[in-house]
């Protein structure tokens, strides 16, 4: 509805700072990476400069070796921890050290598809920021899957994106406590800390930084250290989403040569993705790389690699099935949980809320795998809990109550895409 579309790009415009967009005023008063992708697909609906211009002020952030980190510190903010000053990188603009899902690919490409479209593709920026894209999938490949599995592994829940979720667990709690950073949270005095990560995870987030920056960032030295290493199927489907992208991106821009090589890493990718089905639960599983086991807990991670692979009919059926089972009785899917199972909260951030930009990707890839049906319900649920509760972070699936900070970026963009 036209009103609700001028708010969410209300919510865009309050939240830019200057080409970039925070997630939030206060509680996240940073560029974060992937919520950067999400809003720049937003604003690629109306506006093709600033869709653009988001993606390159993020690009600012990269590092020499690819690595797009997952915070860039434009500007300074006394509001959040752990600030630069924790992190201590090496770069000109401020960064965090670890990164998030590599959603930028395929932002790149909807910019670059609605720009031909509108008769408004800017070739040089679009080159430009390919490069950019490019660099970060190799790096993906070469720091977080050094022995060649087709399945990237992450350091660092907060690199999933899904900071507190019931599937780092297990992997979580062999994580010491101890930190030498001082920690001092602030997002609990911004949001009720029973919607966020409880203070041990928290501690643990930041023993994982610790150690990290002890290693001077540098990759293989973070990769023999992690007390922390799981192969994750979300980030390495949308990895593969984007790779696809980015193949797609390599062909018009004639780039025959690295399309190649982009094509083989997905193919890499797309092989071992399909290998973690299992059958009995219905869904994909993660692996915990130090424990040599299965990430069982139930979460949405499960189902986002329907984005980026072509299921036979009775895959796509079952996970189809399960996805809906999971959606009996909430007032709002999708539960990033399976609601009923022993740590699903509904209000607390990532352990079983439903979340718009989830809800955003599952809509494709439902509709990837012939559940144009069930995408259309989740579709229409993602708008009218945002119609009823407004742009906030995230939802109580069982209330619909919006949860954590309000006004958020992300919910704007997501509404701005399924709202049509
Ligand atoms: C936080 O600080 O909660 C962020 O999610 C880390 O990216």
């Amino acid at each position: 509805m036209t009103k609700y579309i001028d708010e969410a790009k209300a919510i865009l415009a309050a939240n830019d700072r200057g080409g970039y967009t925070v997630p939030t005023d206060r509680l996240y008063p940073f560029q974060w990476n992937w919520d950067s992708a999400f809003v720049a697909m937003g604003f690629a609906a109306y506006d093709i400069d600033r869709a653009y211009r988001e993606l390159e002020r993020l690009a600012e952030g990269q590092w020499a070796d690819g690595m797009i980190p997952h915070i860039v510190f434009h500007q300074p903010s006394d509001s959040y921890f752990p600030g630069p000053d924790v992190w201590r990188t090496d770069h000109v603009i401020p960064t965090s050290g670890i990164t998030q899902p590599p959603v930028f690919a395929m932002a790149l490409r909807q910019i670059y598809e609605t720009a031909v479209a509108t008769g408004s593709v800017a070739e040089e920026r679009t080159l430009a920021l390919y490069e950019t894209a490019l660099k970060w999938h190799r790096w993906w490949y070469r720091a977080r899957d050094p022995e060649g599995t087709g399945l990237v592994a992450l350091l660092h829940p907060w690199e999933s994106g899904s900071d507190n979720s019931p599937a780092w667990d297990i992997a979580l709690a062999r994580v010491p406590t101890v930190t030498q950073t001082v920690v001092v949270r602030k997002d609990t005095g911004h949001v009720d800390p029973a919607m966020r990560p409880r203070d041990e995870d928290y501690n643990r987030f930041i023993h994982l930084l610790d150690t990290y920056a002890d290693c001077g960032w540098d990759p293989a030295r973070q990769w023999q250290r992690a007390e922390f290493k799981i192969a994750d199927v979300q980030t390495s489907a949308i990895l593969l989403k984007a790779g696809e992208d980015l193949q797609y991106l390599a062909g018009v821009l004639g780039r025959g040569d690295e399309g190649d090589e982009i094509a083989a890493l997905n193919e890499r990718t797309r092989q071992a993705l399909k290998a973690q089905w299992r059958p009995h639960f219905s869904r994909f599983v993660s692996r915990d790389l130090l424990a040599s086991q299965d990430v069982v807990a139930a979460t949405q991670a499960g189902f986002i690699p329907l984005l980026a692979l072509d299921l036979d009919e009775a895959t796509a059926e079952a996970a189809g099935a399960e996805m809906r089972k999971w959606c009996k009785g909430m007032q709002v899917a999708f539960p990033t949980t399976e609601p009923g199972s022993a740590s699903f909260e509904a209000k607390r951030y990532w352990r079983g809320p439903a979340w718009a930009i989830i809800n955003w990707l599952l809509i494709k890839g439902l509709h990837r795998n012939g559940q144009a049906g069930f995408a259309e319900e989740l579709r229409r649920s993602t708008i009218s809990a945002i119609e009823k509760e407004g742009f906030a972070e995230y939802f109580d699936p069982k209330t619909g109550e919006g949860c954590g900070g309000l006004g958020f970026s992300w919910t704007a963009a997501a509404y701005i895409a399924l709202e049509r």
